[in-house]
Parts: C-alpha cells; structure tokens; sequence
C-alpha cells in the first residue's frame, strides 16, 4: 500500500454482494470541519444495500446519480488521525464514533481504512464500549432517537410536507414491529426508557431477547398477525414500513400514531377517519444526539446487540448475511 492510499470497499457498478470490491483507493482529503478518522469497525446498513442495489426499490426521483467507483457505508467507530484546523472538538487520538454525511452523498465513505468526516456528524465513543458496538449504533440509534425522542434539526423533511414529531410516551403502550433489528431492538430500549409498556413484534426465535431488552409483550408475526392480537396501542413504530404498515391503523386508539421508518403508507383517509397520525422521517446525522445516545451506551442503559462480524475485506459475506434476514442486532465490519 501506498502512503496516500488505503484499502476500502469500493462499487464499479451496480449488483449482488458479488460486486463489492476491497482494492485500494485514496485516502479522502480533510477539508474544513472535517476529522480524519482510522476506522476500526463499520456497522452496515440497509442503505448500504440500497446503494449497492441501485436504489431499485427507490422512486427514481429518489435515486441520487452515483459517481463510480464509490465506497459504501455510513456508520463508524474509530481514533482521530488528523483533524483540519478549524475543528474545535476533537483532536488526535480521541476515539470517536458517528454516522458520516447522511442522507448526502460524499467522496468519502465507511467501509475503509479511513474516512474524513464533517465534526459535527461525531461524538466521543462512550468509553464503556468497544469500537465493535459503537459502530453498531449511529444510524440505527439515531433512526429510533429522532422517530421516538428527539428529531433534533430543522432541515426540511423530504418524506412530507411537515416536520415529524415525536410523541410522549411515558406510560403509553408502544408496539414496535420489526423489533429485533437495528433500529428495533435499539427503540425497544429507548420505549423501555422512556417509561413506555412495549410490546415487541418480531419472529419466535427472538422472544428471549427482545424480554431481555425489557420487552412487557412479544407477539411472534409467524404465529399470529400482530395487528389482530394488539389493541389500544397509542403508538405503532413499524420499522418495516411499506404498504402493508396501514394495516396498523385498527391496532391504534384514536388519537395515536403510526410512525412507518419506510415509503409506502398511502392510507391517508383511512387514517383521518381514525384521527391517527401518521408521520416518518429520514433519519439525518447528527453528533449531539449521539452525545446523548452514547451516555445511555456508557452506562448500559441501551445496549446494542451484535448479529455478526466479519472482517471489511468479507463484506461481500456481510451482505449476504444481510441478505439472509432475521437480523437478531447489528452486522458489523471490523478493520485491521
Ligand atoms: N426513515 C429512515 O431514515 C430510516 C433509517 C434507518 C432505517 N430505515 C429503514 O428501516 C428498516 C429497518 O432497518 P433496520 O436497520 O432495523 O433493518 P434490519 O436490521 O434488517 O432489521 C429488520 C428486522 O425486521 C424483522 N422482520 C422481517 N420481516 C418482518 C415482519 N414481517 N414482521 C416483523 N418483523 C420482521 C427481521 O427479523 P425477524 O423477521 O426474524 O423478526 C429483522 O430483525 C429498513 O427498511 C430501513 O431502510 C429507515
């Protein structure tokens, strides 16, 4: 390898896991604001495939021109290697972890050996954690933060034409569907935290887990259709989404509210008749919320679980891991 360049996990064209490439590429340049950090781990992402797939469950007004070749991924833990000289807070060393860039699209990316990242997309890697469960967390525990807690920006929401607000939820009954996965098992615990009763919707084989987390219900989706058995729930966070998300709408008091974490939903009237809000967002980077979502990580509050790990140059074999479903956590690359 080169002084200037690093190894990384590059696309040349859209495809299969079969087209993730590890080669060498160029180390990214810092700019302004920016911190150059050596990954030691990469969590992956449903994104991550988005990308590698072309977008093509997207809306093509959805899908931003991708300039091959390009390095995928968002999420990172790592140690500060450098930092540009307007950057106030970090410095070399600090170990840091943090969603880059998203929903944008920059030159440099997490499935490398370094990635340059605007300040404010980053916190300190809470101190109790390894860098393998810190990469775990930014996109999924910011996905669950900002539909749950806090959104924590004022930039346009591009998924409607409000912003989305979270709703209270100590002491209301909150059904989180898809609830083992990224973005599920972290809102679990963010319900559990917040003082809700939760009930856990996922397949049989994570009922122990999800209890664990501090689930009150399980339903097993296999066994028995979560909307029928679930009633007078005052919030349905359906990390699944989609089209088939309406069907929740009979699984809600009046006055509560369906949060969908993907396209779909179309039930618009239904939905006003029911006096139930529907609302989604697109989960933005942001350091601060991860401040504080790393305080919960540090004193194991939250914790994230881990599906698999594979080495950055087998993210093909993640992939297909992905691929496979029923993702019990996070998948996650670790760098040498
Ligand atoms: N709006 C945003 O900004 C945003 C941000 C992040 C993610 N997302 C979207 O959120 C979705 C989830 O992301 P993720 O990272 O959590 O994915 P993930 O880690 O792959 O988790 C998906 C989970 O859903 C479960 N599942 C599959 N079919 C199910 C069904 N019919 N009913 C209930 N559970 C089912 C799977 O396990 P079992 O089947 O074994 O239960 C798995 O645990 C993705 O579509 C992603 O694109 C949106």
């Amino acid at each position: 390898m080169s002084i200037n360049t690093m190894k990384a996990i590059r696309l040349h064209e859209f495809g299969g896991p079969e087209v993730l490439r590890y080669e060498e590429a160029p180390i990214p340049e810092l700019k302004s604001g920016e911190v150059l950090i050596r990954v030691h781990a990469v969590g992956i992402n449903p994104p991550d495939w988005y990308l590698r797939e072309g977008y093509k469950d997207l809306p093509p007004e959805w899908r931003p021109p991708v300039p091959f070749p390009v390095i995928l991924g968002s999420d990172v833990s790592g140690v500060v290697e450098a930092v540009a000289t307007d950057v106030q807070s970090f410095s070399v060393g600090d170990e840091v972890f943090g969603m880059v860039r998203f929903p944008s699209f920059g030159e440099s990316a997490a499935y490398a050996e370094y990635v340059a990242a605007p300040e404010s997309d980053l916190a300190l890697k809470p101190a109790g954690i390894d860098h393998i469960h810190a990469a775990g967390a930014p996109m999924a525990g910011l996905t669950a933060w900002q539909f749950l807690i806090e959104l924590g920006h004022s930039e346009a929401n591009p998924l409607q034409p409000e912003s989305h607000r979270p709703v209270p939820l100590s002491g209301k009954t909150v059904l989180i569907n898809g609830a083992a996965g990224g973005v599920g098992h972290l809102a679990v615990q963010l319900a559990k935290w917040k003082g809700a009763h939760v009930i856990a919707v996922a397949s049989g084989k994570h009922e122990s887990f999800l209890r664990e987390l501090g689930a009150d219900e399980f339903i097993d989706y296999t066994k028995y259709p979560p909307e029928d058995v679930a009633q007078d729930v005052d919030l349905v966070l359906d990390t699944l989404g989609g089209p088939t998300t309406s069907r929740f709408l009979r699984t809600l008091k009046r006055g509560g509210a369906l949060f969908p974490v993907f396209l779909g939903f179309s039930d618009a009237e239904e939905a006003a008749k029911l006096d139930v809000t529907v609302s989604m967002t697109q989960v933005r980077s942001n350091g601060p919320l991860l401040v504080e979502l790393g305080r919960l990580l540090n004193a194991g509050t939250v914790r994230v679980a881990i599906d698999s790990i594979f080495p950055l140059a087998d993210a093909r074999k993640a992939h297909e891991r992905a691929a496979g479903g029923h993702i019990q956590g996070k998948i996650v690359l670790t760098v040498e």
